[in-house]
């Protein structure tokens, strides 16, 4: 199934008028947001690890030219961009409805697969592998914060004695039925290095963004939402000690925050969870 693009009206919206303006977009998928942004009038530098989506980003380079850059590369490497490069940044994370859709990627307990679940099959370590090199702990850590799974401990106890190659194995020793979605994404999480990823690219963004430069992230989990939250709440208040008479003012304004319609959920299901937070540079 195509990616139906999540909040894309609000990010719209948030944006404004983006004739002539440059924005990144840090997570390309199917290119929804980039293609939107593009017959806006803008320049879209797209980022995406996974090299699956290079052949969607091949067609919007024919389309539009040099009004449109692919980078296939994690979007921390925003970093290596400079101030002048850009002027607003976009990130929709999570995984797109390809990548959960492929039945041999390893993210979803629906089809039987090796369980890899790396968005970027060019580097780094599987899942599988991932419960063969934590300790107990360690995994129990990963199931507990990013699944909220009660008895992470027994689970990982179990799967470092049975080490699950496949997604099916996997499904099969998760007893509780509701922590089957949870266990898959807090490993996805944990694979993909997520929350390090947004963590380490929103301060590259406060360090690049502009006067005027907007930041908007799309988030589907609540650790995820928290970061983001967290971090343009800091950006976002006075600098100083508020006892001493000069208190320089605020870097950035906070925009409002969206959460899908009840139009938007019925035509697309996978939008539930999904937070818009936005700031501008002030
Ligand atoms: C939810 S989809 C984006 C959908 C897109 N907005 C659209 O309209 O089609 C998320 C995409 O971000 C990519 N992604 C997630 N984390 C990434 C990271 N740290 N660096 C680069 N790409 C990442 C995934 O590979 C996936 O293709």
């Amino acid at each position: 199934m195509k990616h139906i693009p999540v909040l894309l009206n609000d990010v719209l919206n948030a944006l404004g008028n983006m004739d002539g303006r440059t924005i990144v977009d840090c997570t390309f998928g199917a290119g929804g947001y980039s293609r939107a942004f593009l017959e806006r009038g803008a320049k879209v530098i797209a980022f995406d690890r996974d090299v699956n989506v290079i052949a969607d980003a091949d067609k919007l380079k024919q389309e539009f030219g040099d009004r449109f850059k692919f980078v296939s590369a994690p979007f921390s490497e925003i970093k290596q961009l400079s101030a002048d490069d850009f002027d607003d940044v976009v990130f929709d994370l999570g995984i797109s409805s390809m990548q959960i859709d492929n039945a041999d990627r390893g993210f979803s307990f629906r089809f039987d697969a090796p369980l890899d679940m790396r968005m970027d099959i060019r580097t780094g370590i599987t899942a599988s592998d991932l419960i063969n090199n934590l300790t107990v702990e360690e995994l129990a850590d990963v199931l507990y914060e990013y699944g909220d799974i009660k008895k992470s401990h027994k689970l990982a106890g179990l799967l470092k004695e049975k080490q699950p190659k496949t997604t099916f194995e996997l499904r099969d020793l998760i007893k509780v039925p509701g922590d089957v979605a949870p266990v898959f994404q807090a490993l996805r999480i944990a694979v993909n290095d997520e929350m390090g990823q947004i963590k380490d690219a929103l301060n590259s963004v406060d360090g690049l963004l502009q006067s005027g430069g907007r930041c908007i992230c799309v988030t589907f989990h609540s650790i995820e939402d928290r970061i983001v939250k967290n971090a343009f709440n800091k950006w976002s208040v006075p600098v100083g000690d508020p006892r001493l008479p000069v208190v320089s003012k605020p870097k950035y304004k906070l925009l409002k925050t969206k959460t899908p319609s009840e139009q938007e959920l019925e035509s697309n299901p996978r939008a539930r969870s999904a937070h818009m937070r936005g700031v501008e540079k002030v």
